[in-house]
């Protein structure tokens, strides 16, 4: 998506430490215009596919894929990084390493709101490593949901995550893919 590549080019910073922080549209503040439109482009993506349901995690992914889900006209679920008072009854559980982080969190999904009948799409705002990514398709799979595929806005090529779950066979569309980041320049993907 040529727009967001411009986008990332104008506003992103990448800070030490391989992070691409884009708090200035996606990831703090949100430009709801430019969030709408990847949700259209994504939504567009999978059209023929009969996607009942979005899944995504919080806390970041959660802006992207209501964009997507409210495009497509479906319901977006998200797995919560910890029980809290209002999460109860039967779960689905994942627990998911973060490199960037370096802890582990357990993803938390109530049975009630994913079921055998569901064709889910998950989406994220960022594939680096892919583990969350992998760690939705397994809460997908304890509720025998079918995957779809998945769709993230930013890609970080070179952290091999995206390319791992296309080795699979999972269909995978970013909007944009770095494969090279440092301050001085960004490279996408042709
Ligand atoms: P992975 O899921 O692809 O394996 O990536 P990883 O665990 O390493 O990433 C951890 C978190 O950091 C994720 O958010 C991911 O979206 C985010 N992230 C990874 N690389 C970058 C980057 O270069 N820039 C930005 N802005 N974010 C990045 P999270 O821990 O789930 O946090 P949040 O969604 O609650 O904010």
């Amino acid at each position: 998506m040529k727009s967001l590549e411009e986008k990332i080019l104008r506003e992103g910073v990448v800070l030490d430490g391989d992070v691409l922080k884009v708090g200035s549209f996606l990831n703090q503040q949100i430009d709801t215009d430019f969030l709408f439109s990847m949700g259209e482009e994504i939504a567009n993506y999978y059209k023929e596919d009969k996607i009942t349901k979005v899944l995504t995690v919080e806390a970041s992914g959660i802006a992207v894929a209501v964009a997507v889900a409210h495009c497509i006209g479906v319901p977006v679920v998200f797995a919560k990084k910890s029980m809290t008072i209002n999460v109860h009854g039967e779960l689905y559980s994942a627990k998911v390493h973060s490199y960037t982080h370096g802890n582990d969190n357990q993803f938390i999904v109530p049975k009630d709101y994913l079921s055998s009948s569901d064709k889910v799409l998950i989406v994220d705002d960022f594939l680096a490593n892919g583990k969350a990514f992998e760690g939705l398709i397994d809460i997908a799979g304890q509720a025998g949901c079918e995957v779809v595929g998945c769709a993230v806005a930013i890609e970080k090529g070179y952290q091999g995550g995206g390319d791992k779950l296309r080795s699979k066979g999972i269909r995978v569309h970013s909007l944009a893919i770095i494969d090279k980041m440092s301050p001085a320049e960004i490279k996408f993907r042709k």
